[in-house]
């Protein structure tokens, strides 16, 4: 675990790869609460999250450093296990909560046949919880591999999910 700490903070991504993280991080300047947008944006084209890519998104965001470090590691954290080529973020935040999320997630993990944190055995589905995503204009929300779906009902998330299963997104 020190080891892999050591690793995120002394790797380096290419300046032009910094550049694209600046040009995602940006448009959210004193919106922290898109960070977790960002961070699913970012880590698409990051190989780690190391220190100077927390950094960028830190200077564009212009919120501290070290709160994007602590979000990135509990982030990461989620992740110990298998990850499926589609991850289903659900937020669980109070204003999706008390607008139904959990009846939405219910609906999701009857239908992939997994729990919250579970990955399909096909590798195609990895189901986690997520903070507050920003867009609570349109709870209860989820995000599939950073796209954002909202006003969500467990009839209109099963529409969603088919979508994904018959690979009819791009
Ligand atoms: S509470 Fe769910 S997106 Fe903000």
């Amino acid at each position: 675990m020190e080891e892999e700490m050591d690793r995120n903070l002394t790797y380096r991504v290419p300046a032009s790869t910094l550049v694209e993280v600046a040009k995602i991080a940006a448009p959210y300047r004193d919106r922290p609460e898109h960070l977790m947008k960002v961070v699913l944006k970012v880590e698409q084209i990051v190989p780690i999250f190391s220190q100077d890519v927390t950094a960028v998104i830190s200077r564009e965001m212009n919120i501290p450093q070290t709160q994007v470090y602590s979000f990135v590691t509990f982030y990461q954290m989620l992740y110990t296990g298998r990850r499926g080529k589609y991850v289903i973020h659900m937020c669980q935040s109070a204003p999706c909560h008390i607008r139904g999320a959990e009846e939405v997630a219910k609906a999701v993990e009857d239908m992939l046949h997994i729990k919250m944190g579970e990955t399909t055995e096909d590798n195609r589905f990895t189901l986690a919880y997520a903070p507050c995503m920003g867009v609570c204009d349109v709870s209860p929300a989820i995000m599939i591999n950073g796209k954002v779906y909202g006003n969500l009902t467990p009839d209109s998330v099963r529409e969603v999910i088919k979508r994904y299963i018959r690979e009819e997104v791009q």
